[in-house]
C-alpha cells in the first residue's frame, strides 16, 4: 500500500521496506527492526543533542520499516514508544516527540509533539460493578488522528477517537476530550477554546 502526499511518497512497511519479501521474512524482519528500536535506537541521544550523531537518523530508518505510513523527514524522538507501528501513520516533516506514547495514530505532516504527550487510542471495560475492570476487558481501539500542521504542547493527553483539526494548537498538560476544530488554541482539563489562530480576540469561540 502506497499513497502520496502533496510532497512526495509516503513509506510503507507493507509496500516499500518488505515489498519483496514473503509473509514468514516478513515477520522476521519486523521483530528484527522492533528489537532494533526498543533495545537500542530509542534509547539513543535526543536528536537536538550535541552528541546525537546519527540517533535521528536511524531512528527515522527503523521507523520507515514499522510504520504503516512514514513521511520524509520525519523524527522519532528519544524515548517515543508506539507499539509494533504497524497502526501509525505519519506525514512528511513530523515529529514524534521525547517519550511520547501512542499506539494508534494517523499523523499528518507539518505536525510538532512536545514531550510526554500520550494518544490514548484503547480504554478499559468497566461497566460491572461485581468483576474487577481487569477482566473485563478493553473497549474496541479508536485511532488518534491529527491533521497536517498541528502544534501539540508537553505533556498533553488525547483520549481515544478524538480529531485534532488542521493547523490546531494544543497547549501543555491539556486532556483533550473533544475534537479540535481546526486552527483552535486549546488548553486546560478538559482542554477548551482559548482562541484562534490568527484571529481578533473578540472572534474567539
Ligand atoms: C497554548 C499556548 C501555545 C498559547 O500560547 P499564547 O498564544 O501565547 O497564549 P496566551 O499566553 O495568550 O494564553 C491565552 C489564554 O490561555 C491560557 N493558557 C495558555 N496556555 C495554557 C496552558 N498550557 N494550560 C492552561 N491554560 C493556558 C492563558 O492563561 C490565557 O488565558 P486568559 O485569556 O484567561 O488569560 C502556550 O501557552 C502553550 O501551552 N505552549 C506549549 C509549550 C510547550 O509545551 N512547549 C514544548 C515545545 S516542544
Amino acid at each position: 500500500m502506497q499513497r502520496t502526499t502533496g510532497r512526495g511518497p509516503l513509506v510503507s512497511s507493507q509496500g516499500t521496506g518488505f515489498r519483496n519479501c514473503d509473509i514468514l521474512t516478513k515477520m522476521v524482519l519486523r521483530h528484527f527492526f522492533l528489537v532494533l528500536y526498543y533495545l537500542f535506537a530509542r534509547h539513543l541521544p535526543r536528536s537536538n543533542a550535541s552528541y546525537a550523531f546519527l540517533s535521528e537518523s536511524i531512528r527515522y530508518w527503523i521507523c520507515k520499516h514499522l510504520f504503516a505510513e512514514c513521511g520524509r523527514d520525519v523524527n522519532i524522538e528519544q524515548g517515543a514508544w508506539f507499539g509494533s507501528g504497524q497502526h501509525v501513520r505519519i506525514g512528511d516533516n513530523s515529529g514524534i516527540g521525547i517519550n511520547c506514547y501512542m499506539a494508534m495514530a494517523t499523523i499528518g505532516k507539518d505536525v510538532r509533539m512536545g514531550p510526554d504527550v500520550i494518544l490514548q487510542s484503547g480504554d478499559h471495560v468497566f461497566s460491572e460493578r461485581d468483576k474487577p475492570i481487569r477482566l473485563q476487558g478493553y473497549t474496541e481501539p479508536r485511532p488518534i488522528v491529527i491533521e497536517d500542521d498541528v502544534y501539540i504542547g508537553a505533556r498533553v493527553i488525547i483520549l481515544p477517537g478524538r480529531k485534532i483539526g488542521r493547523g490546531a494548537v494544543i497547549g501543555s498538560g491539556a486532556v483533550v476530550t473533544k475534537d479540535v476544530p481546526e486552527y483552535a488554541v486549546v488548553a486546560g482539563n478538559p482542554a477548551r477554546i482559548v482562541k484562534y489562530r490568527g484571529a481578533p480576540r473578540e472572534c474567539e469561540g
